[in-house]
């Protein structure tokens, strides 16, 4: 199992729980038929990392029982310890199973790391209570120049050979493709995209926001720590072009995210 830097992960908080704050209002208002505050609402946070997302799910939804379910028991501890009350669960969600079912089954920047994802959003849905949403956000960003920029560097160095199993790893899907997933299981749907202008430190900021998620497989592959800062600095290289600095030694981020949401009318299931 990958192992998270949940510090290096949370040096960017509150950029990576904007988009999970954006998604959590729309499902609050999704939710509001069923109570006004979201009091006594399940909450499943999927992926929950270091509990930043369920800490953003128990500020929109005061009084919900929400439960945190991650793979990594790096990220589970770090949410014990600083994230909000709640249940927390270490567990691969490809392969659990739930005994109860949630009326918010959310995942923030989570499904990208899963390869099936058709079948894991069928249970999800199958979890899902009665009137209850699905709220899901993934990162877009597979034709950004910073991933570009990773990739090119993958293929080209001495490394280039170290690097198998990973072309596949990160499953970036188009909205198009979530429509056609979600359509067939009869509720309502509803898919669209943001992209959140971030402003970093610099290429150094950039480099350390990528090394705590996307490029975090292709480091992991270099053990040897000199040829693991020759790749990063490699990248930093063929990045830095796209990202040119401001005249304060920041650099502007773009940072595109495709959101989905599907309510389950009564008596609904895949
Ligand atoms: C980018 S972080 C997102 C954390 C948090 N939800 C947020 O909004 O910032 C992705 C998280 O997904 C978890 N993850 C990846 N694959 C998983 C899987 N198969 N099952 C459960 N968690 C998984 C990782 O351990 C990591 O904590």
């Amino acid at each position: 199992m990958a192992i998270w830097d949940p510090d290096l992960y949370l040096k960017f908080g509150a950029e990576r729980s904007r988009p999970a704050l954006d998604l959590a209002q729309r499902a609050r208002i999704l939710l509001s038929a069923r109570t006004e505050t979201g009091a006594g609402l399940s909450i499943l946070d999927l992926g929950c990392g270091p509990g930043n997302s369920t800490a953003v799910l128990a500020g929109v939804f005061p009084g919900s029982s929400l439960t945190g379910l991650d793979s990594s028991g790096e990220m589970i501890a770090a949410a014990r310890s600083g994230g909000p009350a709640a249940s927390w669960i270490i567990a691969d969600a490809t392969d659990w199973r739930s005994d109860r079912s949630f009326d918010l089954i959310f995942s923030n920047a989570v499904l990208q790391w899963i390869a099936d994802q058709e079948t894991l959003l069928g249970r999800l849905w199958s979890t899902l209570a009665d009137g209850g949403v699905l709220a899901v956000q993934v990162p877009g960003n597979s034709l950004s120049p910073l991933h570009r920029a990773l990739r090119t560097t993958a293929a080209n160095g001495p490394w280039r050979n170290e690097f198998s199993g990973l072309d596949d790893l990160i499953r970036y899907h188009e909205p198009d493709f979530y429509h056609e997933v979600l359509a067939p299981f009869g509720g309502t749907v509803d898919v669209w995209e943001t992209t959140y202008w971030h402003v970093l430190a610099g290429h150094d900021g950039l480099i350390d926001w990528y090394r705590g998620t996307g490029m975090r497989p292709w480091l992991e592959k270099l053990a040897d720590p000199a040829e693991r800062a020759a790749f990063i600095s490699a990248v930093r290289e063929e990045a830095a072009p796209a990202y040119p600095l401001r005249a304060d030694g920041s650099v502007l981020f773009p940072f595109r995210r495709i959101f989905f949401t599907a309510v389950k009318s009564t008596g609904v299931n895949p």
